[in-house]
């Protein structure tokens, strides 16, 4: 039986008036923390365990587990920090969670400040979409009249201020460390860890440092409680996920479903393949995790069943590539996207992502040599595990899978180039946007 799809961040999207605090107590918006608030907060942070919800910003770590890490009676103030940043290449679910619900993240992040004891948060934004930043601003205005922020939050004697905080436009500040020198002031870049943000965060002071998602479920799971939530999905992967599935499927978009659907049932509901063409390959967690083929089409999408077919799960947000792709050039883009993005700070990622972004360019214009094909490989495996933070790696990672999936399109790169094997207008999702 194929798995149905379960909307339940994505549920009132369709409403008009979705993001207003009106708009949310409507549909039942706000009663997860009316609970939360009549808990004690170890008793919270007990119940997000016990869902066994894992952040949804890419690495899947466990999120009360997390939550737990942060000292109390330590006089030290506590800060919550949501990663708003979504710059991986292909993700696109937390840009519309926050123009769609805005109260139901702001919901979440008054229930996880309540946890950790903190009485000020924040939401740190990628900088090229001020409309998102505009409407989480609107939204914090809108919950603080109607008494969700500020002092004696609903009578409890509890406070939070929130702070909407726009960064400038730079993937490494989605890096969480990198993040929270950005929100200092300081030029974004990755601090050492130990120690990490929940002893040693935001100001020195313990940190939770989540992902949007991850934050706007908490409201839900409080509202209908772990044991709903843990229902769905695997042991491993509990839960239900927001997919956003793009490329040339007939019906891209955000599809909602509990963790362990399959690529071919996520296929289906996207509408299959546009017309006349067929599935070459695709890459589940944003281009920074190895990429699949056809071959992987019923693992189940969790972060267990996605390592097994040796890939991450990622933020789960499916690029969907078909026959008139040339691989050569996809991931010669995703390169220029990370040699560009490279903060600078280690040597390997640094002075690697422009040697691999250097020859990778040669093989898309048809001026490779053999011998390279090897030496990228080398620098790869020279950039992986050695770089100071996981973008580094993440730059080394789609070669090495692309050279076993397509051999012969490198080969090819040799004497071809890819825009002679592959019109790149062929590929283009909407007609009158133009390809490099
Ligand atoms: C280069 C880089 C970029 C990242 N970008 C984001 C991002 O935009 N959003 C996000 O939530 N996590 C991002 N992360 C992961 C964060 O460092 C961190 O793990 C995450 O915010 C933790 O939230 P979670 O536990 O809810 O997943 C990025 C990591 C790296 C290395
Ligand atoms: S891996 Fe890249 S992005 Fe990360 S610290 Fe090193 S240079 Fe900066």
């Amino acid at each position: 039986m194929a798995t149905a799809l379960t909307p339940v961040l994505t549920r009132y999207w369709d409403q008009k008036d979705s993001y207003t605090v009106a708009g949310y107590e409507r549909n039942g918006g706000y009663k997860g923390l009316r609970k939360a608030l009549d808990m004690a907060p170890d008793d919270v942070i007990e119940q997000i365990k016990a869902s066994g919800l894992r952040g949804r910003g890419g690495a899947g770590f466990p999120t009360g587990l997390k939550w737990s890490f942060v000292p109390q009676g330590d006089d030290k103030p506590h800060y919550l920090v949501v990663n708003a940043d979504e710059s991986e290449p292909g993700a696109c679910k937390d840009i519309p969670l926050m123009l769609a619900s805005p109260q139901q993240l702001i919901e979440g992040m008054i229930i996880a400040s309540y946890a950790i004891r903190a009485n000020h948060a924040f939401v740190y934004i990628r900088g090229e979409v001020p409309h998102v930043i505009r409407r989480m601003h609107a939204a914090v205005r809108d919950a603080k009249a109607n008494g969700y922020l500020g002092k004696n939050i609903l009578g409890s004697g509890f406070d939070l201020e929130i702070v909407v905080h726009g960064g400038a436009g730079a993937y490494i500040c989605g890096e969480e460390t990198a993040l929270l020198d950005s929100l200092e002031g300081r030029r974004g870049q990755p601090r050492l860890k130990p120690p990490f943000p929940a002893v040693a965060g935001l100001y020195a002071s313990p940190t939770v440092v989540n992902n949007v998602e991850t934050i706007s479920m908490t409201s839900q799971i409080m509202r209908y409680g772990a044991e709903w939530y843990s229902s769905f999905g695997s042991e491993k992967s509990p839960g239900i996920k927001v997919f956003a599935v793009s490329g040339h499927v007939k019906r891209p978009g955000i599809y909602e479903a509990p963790l362990g659907i399959t690529m071919r049932e996520l296929l289906d509901y996207a509408g299959g393949i546009r017309e006349g063409h067929k599935l070459k390959f695709w890459v589940v967690g944003g281009s920074s995790v190895p990429m699949l083929t056809e071959d992987h089409l019923d693992a189940p999408l969790t972060y267990e069943g996605m390592e097994e077919v040796g890939t991450m799960l990622g933020t789960a947000t499916p690029m969907v590539f078909d026959d008139t792709v040339s691989v050569v050039r996809a991931i010669t883009g995703w390169l220029d996207f990370y040699k560009h993005e490279s903060c600078g700070k280690c040597t390997p990622c640094r002075e690697g992502t422009w040697w691999i972004d250097q020859l990778l360019h040669r093989f898309k214009d048809g001026e490779g040599k053999p011998e390279e094909l090897d030496l990228l490989n080398e620098l790869c495996g020279n950039i992986l595990g050695r770089s100071f933070c996981a973008l580094g790696d993440a730059a080394a990672t789609p070669y090495p899978q692309a050279l076993k999936l397509f051999p012969q399109e490198f080969e090819a790169g040799i004497h071809t180039p890819a825009n002679e094997a592959f019109d790149p207008m062929a590929s283009v999702v909407f007609p009158g946007v133009k390809t490099s």
